[in-house]
């Protein structure tokens, strides 16, 4: 496995490798989430494919600072990960690798970055678009490797696929949980043990939320089983349609209840589709 920490290093690697190349980009404190993408990557680029896992705490699609500053990050066991799951190279640049200090160009997508994380998170999909289409252009990739769960995101990316006509295939993956049905996240860490015991009434409180057929009744349903905890604090509860994550007016469309919860200043995001 490599390691490269500049775009210029990263395509040194990869010059001369003309097959398939398959990215995915995190933010490491890797998980089974992230593990299970590199495996669906591998698959996509077969056995003389070039795996590419990108590492980087991207600053700019931070909205608090203390959330940056907390954020996970042991890169001698993430890259021992990525070593074990045969992953071929990975990018871990630092900030000044990525961002001229004076960089003036960013990605906006403004319908269905508008609600849900991107109400409360102010500049956070910019971000987001911003260096996943950077990582693209580095990598020179021919598809990257997206986790569901982060539903609204993999959405944008889409959007900004389509409309910039970015020559880069999507593929997606279904959420990884724990044993006790909390999806996965990097985040989790840093849960005290009492909130850790209690995050999984997040996803429970959804799936019996998703069991009626009446909207008020759903996100009343959904609200009070994360509320009856005294530990959480909800950021956003929303049914959107699946489609234009606007707020769902009939259950005759897919739409997709999806909740935002704080446990003090750790945030945790899942939904389900109705
Ligand atoms: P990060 O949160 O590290 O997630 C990296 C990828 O892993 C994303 O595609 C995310 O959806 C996926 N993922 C996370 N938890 C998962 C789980 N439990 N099951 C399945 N997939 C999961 O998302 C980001 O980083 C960043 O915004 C990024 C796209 C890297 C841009 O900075």
């Amino acid at each position: 496995m490599r390691i490269a920490n500049t775009g210029e290093t990263l395509r040194e690697i990869l010059n001369g490798h003309d097959s398939k190349r398959v990215l995915v980009p995190t933010m490491g404190a890797l998980h089974e989430g992230h593990l299970v993408l590199m495996r669906s990557a591998r698959n996509v680029a077969g056995p003389r494919g070039m795996v590419i896992v990108s590492i980087f705490v991207n600053p700019i699609q931070f909205d608090r600072a203390a959330d940056l500053e907390a954020y996970p990050k042991p890169l001698e066991e993430d890259l021992a990960a990525c070593e074990k799951e045969g992953v071929d190279v990975v990018f871990a640049p630092q900030t000044d690798a990525m961002y001229f200090a004076d960089r003036s160009v960013t990605v906006t997508e403004s319908l269905l970055s508008a609600g849900l994380c991107g109400a409360t998170r102010p500049g956070h999909f910019d971000g987001v678009c911003t260096v996943v289409l950077k990582l693209f252009l580095i990598s020179g990739c021919n598809a990257a490797v997206f986790g569901e769960k982060d539903f609204q995101q993999l959405a944008i990316i889409r959007r900004m696929i389509r409309d910039l006509d970015v020559p880069v295939k999507i593929i997606e993956c279904p959420t990884v949980r724990e044993h006790d049905g909390l999806a996965m996240s990097s985040r989790n860490v840093r849960l005290t043990s009492a909130q850790r015991a209690d995050a999984p009434r997040i996803q429970r409180s959804l799936l019996a939320a998703a069991q009626c057929n009446d909207i008020p009744q759903i996100l009343e349903i959904a609200r009070a089983g994360i509320e009856a905890s005294p530990l959480t604090c909800i950021d956003y509860l929303l049914l959107v349609d699946a489609e234009t994550l606007q707020p769902a007016t009939t259950l005759k469309r897919q739409a997709v209840l999806a909740v935002a919860v704080f446990y003090g200043d750790v945030r945790l995001i899942d939904h389900v589709i109705i």
